[in-house]
């Protein structure tokens, strides 16, 4: 257990290499407990992944990311192919942990190519270098979320009002987060944004961790009730929107925490634009558009009671609780990549920032 520490000094995500663990904050504890807890079987860390208590797309590969170099390195033979059919079933099962955010079978995939492109090395040595490129996943997303936010703080200035929605923050990535990047590196110039955080329903992500990370950072931040976005805009309070996301289609559809569509279409209406903020890792150019993105369902429990001293709904009401909606490209008035910003139309747009990608290689 670990108190009073300032959740901005805790990693989201580690690798404990002598206990062979992946160590998180356990999210669903936040914010009255900052609980830090090591995951070392499949099972703990699958249940992790799904109950959110490490949660986030850029997390969420970054934790599988460790996650199955950590069971690689616990596989007993020296033999190749009993590793490989081994590590497969692993990687199998973690990527079975939640079905949207595109990182998770990204970051997966990645380790897996680092097994077979060493077929003809030891056991040992591919044990090895899973550990390398698993600290690499981690230390490419600090670098590409600094870079999404210096792009984000171009599309701002000092005084602004953002509004963002679930958390896209600092505990849904290594450090920096996608959406609050530029409003972190804003704060360091002292632009002094006036960020307002729709609470998200059903988990509350964003009051209970984008709140949470935003105040705990000092930054000017107002919690407001998911149904009141329309007001604050009307208002005039908000300059623009910036949310993360959990996959982006190659049409520019972008699926991101369930309510986010709803933002972008009060946005519309009072003129204000909605940049989403996505790694690369997180654009998916083999779903065309966003109806072939897979939308996690999850327990009707989290609707009707989990958050309450006493359950709020009748029993046995139907309830409909997907995790995450698409945001038609339409309604996006930018993707900002650590390669760029994308406008529309998307299908060249996201081209030209994986060409750009290929070519910084
Ligand atoms: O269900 P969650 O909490 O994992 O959902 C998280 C989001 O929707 C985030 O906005 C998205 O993963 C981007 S995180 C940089």
């Amino acid at each position: 257990m670990e108190q009073m520490k300032n959740i901005m000094d805790i990693d989201t995500v580690s690798l404990d290499d002598a206990n062979s663990a992946v160590v998180i904050i356990d999210q669903t504890k936040l914010p009255e407990t900052i609980e830090i807890i090591s995951l070392k079987t499949a099972q703990e860390i699958w249940d992790a992944i799904y109950l959110l208590r490490v949660r986030g797309a850029p997390a969420i590969g970054v934790a599988a990311g460790y996650g199955i170099y950590v069971l690689a390195k616990g596989i007993e033979t020296e033999d190749y192919d009993t590793f490989y059919a081994e590590f497969k079933k692993q990687k199998d099962y973690l990527n079975s942990s939640r079905p949207t955010a595109v990182n998770l079978s990204w970051a997966l995939n990645r380790m897996e190519q680092v097994v077979l492109n060493n077929k003809d090395k030891s056991v040992a040595e591919i044990k090895a270098l899973l550990k390398a490129e698993s600290i690499e996943i981690q230390d490419e997303d600090i670098r590409v979320c600094k870079a999404i936010g210096e792009y984000g703080l171009t599309l701002v200035k000092p005084g602004d009002g953002i509004l963002t929605h679930c958390n896209a923050g600092k505990l849904a990535t290594s450090k920096y987060g996608t959406a609050t990047a530029p409003i972190y590196l804003g704060q360091e110039k002292g632009y002094n944004f006036r960020v307002f955080a729709d609470e998200t329903r059903p988990l509350l992500q964003g009051a209970r961790l984008t709140a949470f990370e935003l105040h705990s950072s000092g930054v000017d931040v107002t919690l407001i009730c998911d149904n009141m976005s329309a007001m604050v805009m009307k208002n005039g309070w908000v300059d623009a929107v910036f949310v993360g996301c959990d996959r982006v289609a190659a049409n520019g559809d972008a699926a991101n925490k369930i309510g986010t569509s709803v933002v972008a279409a009060v946005a519309k209406q009072y003129g204000v634009p909605v940049y989403i903020c996505a790694p690369t890792s997180t654009i998916d150019m083999n779903t065309p558009t966003g109806a072939e993105i897979e939308i996690e369902q999850r327990k009707a429990e989290e609707v009707t009671e989990m958050w309450y001293k006493e359950r709020m709904a009748p029993r046995g009401v139907k309830v409909f609780n997907p995790a995450f909606d698409v945001t038609d490209h339409e309604l996006i008035a930018g993707i900002v990549t650590e390669f760029g910003i994308a406008r529309a139309p998307y299908t060249e747009s996201l081209k030209e920032i994986f060409a750009k990608k290929e070519s910084s290689k």
